[in-house]
């Protein structure tokens, strides 16, 4: 097989996981891969390793271009187990190079592994490295999406090594954004940036958006970014770009996510007549059953909506566990400027829709009170009812979305 490359002497040399189903708890239907680069200059420096059971692909890779004994450099932009963890293989392998980490990498790196045998440089924002006729600039981005995290910029092939940010959770024979594209479509690409970024990067909008403004000023224009999974980005840079800032500007859709679980399918009846009640006032909507749907995906739809129906029948007082499990999983993430209602069915006595706007409170969203709760299964007039809250619903969402002028 060829080497992968981006510039004249720059390689990709990482490794697809085609089968990965379960990312540490992640749903991944699209596999994965651990992307690394290699740079051919007069002293050979890699940028980034993969997860170990990947190793010896990289080091195959890197074969076919070099003897790894002649790598000079390894720039360790996140310590991350997916990308960390082959590197004694490599260091064993390239016992003359220096690994640049951030301070706070380097403290991470201690935990994992005795560094005491290897040569580490810690590297802070403007430090540079001269490897011939390259020069490397290291930028941190702390908490993008670790503490240790940072990029790596090469002025002279425009490229942008990014790590985890505008990566995505796909395995393709291609490489590149346009080979993608191509083959499959940009909309499955969105798709997949959004999913990653719902499920890792939400918490983290507001840096977002001043580190992408830091990389202009610091003159950071990339013909090229390379992030540490997926693809490459090369025909569609300034468009991942826009859907990031836009992501970090809480972007959204006008529509409803109905996102619910049940017992006896009393709650889940009551998901239709919300959503033709939202339909007819023109408002998109998409039903999500939790017991069925993996966690990142009702994340990521989650996100994509600007208004959210949470759907729980009421189980010992409170809410169902997977509702519950789902609303943990979101405060973690931290999610602003959604608005959000409750529904639910019960048989003793109810519960579960105070339960849940509790729970979103503390989350610190919006929401729309009150919600609405049926005793053992909806009746004629329940269904009417669920109805109307569907189209009240959807008109205070259509205010509230109008403030964000997207
Ligand atoms: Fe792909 Fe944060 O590791």
């Amino acid at each position: 097989m060829k080497s992968v490359e981006l510039k004249k002497g720059v390689y990709w040399v990482g490794a697809a996981d085609w089968s990965v189903r379960d990312f540490h708890g992640y749903e991944t239907p699209r596999g994965t891969t651990y992307n690394n680069y290699l740079i051919m200059d007069d002293e050979i420096t890699l940028v980034d390793t993969v997860k170990y059971d990947f190793s010896h692909i990289t080091i195959n890779n890197i074969r076919r271009i070099t003897d790894p004994g002649n790598i000079r450099h390894v720039v360790i932009n996140h310590i991350e187990n997916d990308h960390v963890t082959s590197i004694d293989r490599i260091m064993d392998l390239a016992p003359k190079a220096t690994i640049h980490i951030t301070e706070r990498g380097k403290k991470g790196l201690d935990r994992f592994f005795d560094t005491s045998k290897w040569d580490i440089r810690t590297v802070k924002t403007g430090d540079t490295l001269k490897i011939g006729k390259r020069t490397l600039l290291f930028i941190e981005t702390p908490m993008l999406h670790w503490p240790d995290s940072m990029m790596t910029w090469c002025k002279k092939d425009g490229i942008l090594f990014s790590q985890d940010a505008f990566g995505q959770h796909l395995a393709s024979s291609g490489r590149f954004d346009d080979e993608f594209c191509e083959k499959q479509s940009m909309a499955e690409l969105e798709d997949a940036v959004i999913d990653y970024y719902a499920n890792i990067l939400m918490p983290f909008g507001p840096l977002i958006r001043d580190r992408i403004a830091d990389l202009g000023k610091m003159g950071v224009n990339p013909d090229i970014i390379a992030p540490d999974h997926g693809i490459i980005w090369r025909s569609h840079v300034a468009k991942v770009i826009e859907w990031y800032l836009a992501m970090a500007n809480d972007k959204a859709d006008l529509s409803v996510s109905i996102i619910y679980d049940t017992m006896w399918h009393s709650t889940e009846r009551m998901t239709v007549p919300l959503a033709h009640g939202i339909r007819d006032e023109g408002v998109e909507y998409k039903i999500l059953k939790l017991r069925e749907t993996p966690m990142n995906e009702v994340i990521k739809e989650f996100w994509k909506s600007r208004g959210t129906l949470i759907g729980s029948p009421t189980l010992n007082n409170i809410m169902f566990p997977t509702v519950s499990q789902f609303l943990t999983y979101l405060r973690g993430l931290r999610p602003k400027n959604r608005l959000v209602s409750a529904f639910g069915s019960y048989g003793w006595s109810g519960g579960a829709v105070r339960d849940t706007f509790a729970k979103v409170k503390e989350i610190g969203l919006q929401t729309h009170e009150p919600g609405i709760e049926v005793p053992y299964l909806p009746s004629e007039s329940d269904e009417t009812a669920c109805y109307e809250f569907g189209r009240k619903f959807a008109r205070q969402l259509k205010k509230y979305h109008a403030q964000f002028g997207q």
